[in-house]
């Protein structure tokens, strides 16, 4: 677990001193809840306050870090006028120094090796200066750093006080190095607009200690937070990646899944891998139970369930519809003549109707139907294309576990942990805790995590004292009891 932490770090940009706290930790956050950086340093005039953000966000095919900075003057023509300067590009610095390096210039790059001013001099020396801009041909300026090949888009708004920065990083690619970098793009912005040396002397701590916690209920679930398989969630990104492109769709006259259906024991993750799906997408998330729709009265469930697609062909937003749980109402009801079987056979009736033609109603609508029993799942659902996605989430396997483990660690360190508070131990063996749960599940993993925790916290509260880190042991110790037949 050792990589899941990493020191403080401690560097310098343009005579300031720079500690960036823990920035392996803030990034494994910003991949849950957006983190919010320097927002208690004191700058210099005009500027009076930068919030710098990290979080996170999904593009076409990827998962990106993304780091933005928003840098408030005070409300001065002069500011204004050298925010403008700065945006437009007139700045050598800007925009037309970004295109060079961005066409491979090495001149250009090293030039960028060098801070402000100083590559500003040396950039028009090259004879590389550039005439001016008309005020109508607006392009966002860019900061970029070399070394580690991040470019900050530059742009302000409308009352010309915010200047914002905004790069991205693939979430596979991103380092503590982008986040330096990204750092070191917002104090060159500051310089820009204090001017030359304004820095010299201050120090700055980047860290998330000042970060206003939300709650955990509130957090978004993503596919990288899924353990083990990999199939599926590559399968369930590919899904994501039709639905937000109906024009390719049309244009090859091919037809994005509709319905996906997901089967498996329990506790293997089906819900949690919806509600991600609908995150990728960034789709709204509605999930419908199935007491939401059974009523014991007379043809209450007929009219609760086609209120339910009532709603879902006026849906003007993407929205995943989560049918949760689904077994009892997408499998064979049963020939029993019975008036709960006939509802039952009524409501499925429904259903199936209802799903000929949802995508072509609303495409904003996709469905997800979870059940424990695949065998009793009606093949006409599937065969009909009604559900053209059928998916198994089995038990996870060794590497699977290991892998949940990990993930859920991480996240807890990420969310958790704060200078001066450890929450795990630094040498926790995996494997070792992959092997012992065998035949666990997601879920049965997330329940030993949660004795722990509580453990834990019992202690802490009991004592009022310190309490040791998590330990491979303690976990060890909360599997075995998990496991021990009752
Ligand atoms: N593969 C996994 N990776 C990470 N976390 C998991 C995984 N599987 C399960 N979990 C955890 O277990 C919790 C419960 O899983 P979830 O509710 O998604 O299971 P399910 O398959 O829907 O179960 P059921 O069939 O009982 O509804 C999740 O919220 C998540 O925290
Ligand atoms: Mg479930």
């Amino acid at each position: 677990m050792t990589d899941a932490r990493s020191k403080d770090e401690t560097f310098e940009y343009a005579g300031a001193t720079v500690v960036l706290v823990d920035a392996a930790t803030v990034l494994a956050a910003a991949r849950v809840n957006p983190v919010e950086l320097m927002r208690r340093a004191s700058w210099p005039a005009p500027v009076n306050r930068v919030d710098l953000t990290v979080s996170s966000a999904n593009r076409k095919m990827t998962s990106v870090h993304t780091f933005s900075a928003a840098i408030s003057t005070a409300e001065e023509p002069l500011s204004k006028e050298r925010i403008r300067k700065l945006v437009l590009g007139n700045d050598p610095v800007g925009l037309l120094l970004a295109k060079r390096i961005e066409a491979g210039d090495p001149i250009a790059t090293r030039i960028v090796d060098g801070v402000g001013a100083a590559a500003a001099a040396a950039y028009k020396k090259l004879g590389l200066d550039r005439q001016s801009q008309p005020v109508t041909n607006r392009e966002p300026g860019t900061l970029a750093d070399a070394v580690v090949g991040l470019q900050a888009e530059m742009t302000y708004d409308e009352t010309g006080t915010v200047v914002r920065l905004h790069a991205e990083v693939p979430r596979d690619e991103v380092t503590p190095a982008h986040l330096q970098a990204f750092v070191g793009l917002t104090l060159q912005a500051v310089i820009e607009l204090t001017g030359p040396d304004s820095l010299t002397g201050r120090r700055f701590v980047v860290s998330r200690e000042t970060v206003s916690k939300v709650p955990q209920t509130t957090q978004t679930v993503t596919l990288d937070m899924v353990g083990g398989l990999a199939d599926v969630v590559s399968e369930l990104r590919e899904i994501a990646v039709s639905f937000r492109h109906p024009e390719a769709m049309a244009r090859w006259g091919a037809r994005r899944p509709q319905g996906i259906l997901m089967y498996g024991p329990p506790g293997t993750g089906k819900t949690m891998l919806s509600r991600a799906l609908a995150n990728e997408i960034g789709a709204d998330f509605r999930e419908i139970r199935t007491p939401e729709i059974l009523d014991k009265w007379l043809g209450g469930s007929e009219r609760n369930i086609k209120q339910i697609f009532r709603d879902a062909r006026r849906y003007r937003v993407p929205t995943l519809m989560l049918f949760d749980e689904f077994d009892s109402i997408i499998s064979y009801a049963g020939s029993g003549g019975d008036a709960a079987s006939q509802a039952i056979n009524a409501v499925a009736g429904i259903f199936k109707q209802e799903m000929n033609d949802l995508i072509e109603a609303n495409p904003n609508v996709i469905v997800v139907a979870t059940t424990n029993f695949p065998h009793r799942v009606d093949d006409s659902l599937i065969r009909s294309g009604r559900f053209d996605v059928k998916i198994s989430v089995p038990k996870p396997d060794d590497a699977s576990r290991a892998e949940i483990f990990r993930k859920m660690i991480r996240g807890l360190i990420a969310t958790h942990e704060a200078p001066g508070f450890q929450m795990f131990a630094d040498d926790l063996d995996l494997a070792a805790l992959a092997t012992a749960s065998h035949g666990l599940t997601g879920a049965d993993i997330k329940e030993i995590l949660r004795r722990v925790q509580l453990a834990k916290a019992m202690q802490d509260a009991r004592t009022g004292g310190r309490v040791d880190p998590i330990t491979t042991e303690d976990l060890l110790a909360s599997v075995r009891e998990l496991l021990a037949p009752r």
